[in-house]
Parts: structure tokens; sequence; C-alpha cells
């Protein structure tokens, strides 16, 4: 197999009412990171989870917290969920007008640091900041719900960004409307980190869930 495969379930699609028996039941059922998605009511239209909530799941896990800012501006909280416990902070390229500022930021925290392409933005958003990143992560769906559509033309992108990556060690991850069937489109196109909200949580079979959609995902490497 030509890569591995990570899966990054999205708490965003958990029974929020009981957050760390969720994430317990995600890591106890195979998941690889745990994705949390932090939106602000401003940059993307709904509202989620701030750094009280990445620190209250902390002790609930020990695999990589992936934290996923869908928050403008980013900046001013990078410190703030760097020390609630993230492993990963990602940004969007097109909520940050300083986005090699941010990367140095997060690395001088300590922490893996993420850039975020919404469907419309440019793989080349990206370009001039590679030897700065750990992760870059394709949204598939235009960012702010779970449930939506996997929106397949994004593949392309996907596509050029892993010949863009090379040999650099830097994870290509996608997310939004990602299940057993769509898996198999970005693995080929060159993902390795698969983040899914719906598909996980949908039926309660966390367990069998993951491993479905990682089982797909690989069928295509
Ligand atoms: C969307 C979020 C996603 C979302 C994915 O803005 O970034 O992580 O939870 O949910 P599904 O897998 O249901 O599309
Ligand atoms: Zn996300």
């Amino acid at each position: 197999m030509a890569r591995d495969i990570l899966i990054a379930p999205s708490i965003l699609s958990a029974d929020f009412a009981k957050l760390g028996e969720e994430v317990r039941a995600i890591d106890e059922g195979g998941c690889d990171w745990v994705h949390v998605d932090v939106m602000d009511g401003h940059f993307v239209p709904n509202l989620t989870f701030g750094p009280c909530v990445v620190e209250a799941i902390r002790p609930h896990t020990k695999k990589v917290l992936d934290v996923h800012l869908m928050i403008d501006p980013a900046a001013p909280y990078l410190e703030t969920f760097a020390k609630a416990g993230s492993d990963i902070i990602t940004v969007h390229a097109e909520a940050d007008k300083h986005l090699d500022r941010s990367l140095q930021v997060i690395k001088g925290l300590g922490k893996k640091a993420g850039v975020s392409l919404n469907p419309g933005t440019h793989e080349s958003a990206v370009e001039h900041v590679l030897d700065k990143l750990d992760l870059i992560l394709v949204m598939t769906v235009n960012p702010g719900f779970g449930g939506q559509q996997f929106i397949e033309a994004q593949c392309e992108k996907i596509a050029r960004l892993r010949a863009m990556i090379g040999d650099r060690p830097i994870h290509l991850e996608v997310d939004g409307g990602v299940n057993p069937e769509t898996a198999p489109l970005v693995t080929k196109a060159g993902a390795d980190v698969l983040v899914a909200g719906s598909a996980v949580f949908g039926n309660g079979e966390y367990a069998g869930n993951i491993a479905a959609i990682r089982a797909s995902a690989e069928s295509a490497l």
C-alpha cells in the first residue's frame, strides 16, 4: 500500500450532551484522529466550540486532536487553542491575511500547522507556505455544517496538491461528505486523512463505520 490512510471522525456530528463519552467511543472504535470543527458564526454561518471544549475533551483521548478553525480572525486565538490541548491547528487561507505568520506562530507553540482551502479557493494559496506546513485540508463541502453533499470537482484539486507536496511530509486531508462511496475518490486522488462526521456518527455503529470508510478508502490505493 502506497500510503497509510487515517480516519478522523468529526465530533460536529456527535451528541454534544455527552461529548466525553462520544470521544472515548470513537477512540475505542478505532479512529486515528479526532476532528474538532470550530465555527464562529462569521467566517461560516454556524457556531460550535471554543477552546474550553477542546480542553474538556482532551482527557478523554490520547489520540491526535485535529482542530479545524473556521474562524476569522484566527490569529488571536492560536495560543489559547494550543494551550487547550490541540495537536494540529488548521487555519483557513481565506480567513487569514498573514498565513505565513500564523503558521510560524502555531509551530512556535509546538503544534502541527495546517491550512484549509474552501471549494472555491485555488491550490496556489498554499504554494508559498509549503515548507511551513504539516497538513493541507481540502474542503469538499462549503464549511459550516455536517451532512452536506460531497463536491466531486475537488478531486482535481486534491490530485494537484498531491503533486505539489512531492516528497514533503505533509498530510493531505479531505473534509465534507466523506463516506464509503466517496472515500475511494479522494484516496485515489491523493488524500491520506479522511474526516467524516455523519458517516461515522449517523447510526451509532462507530467501529463498523470507521472500518467501512477505511476499507473503502484503501481499496482505491
Ligand atoms: C464542515 C466541517 C466538517 C463536517 C463534516 O464545515 O468542517 O468537518 O463535520 O461532516 P460530514 O462528514 O457529515 O460532511
Ligand atoms: Zn472540519
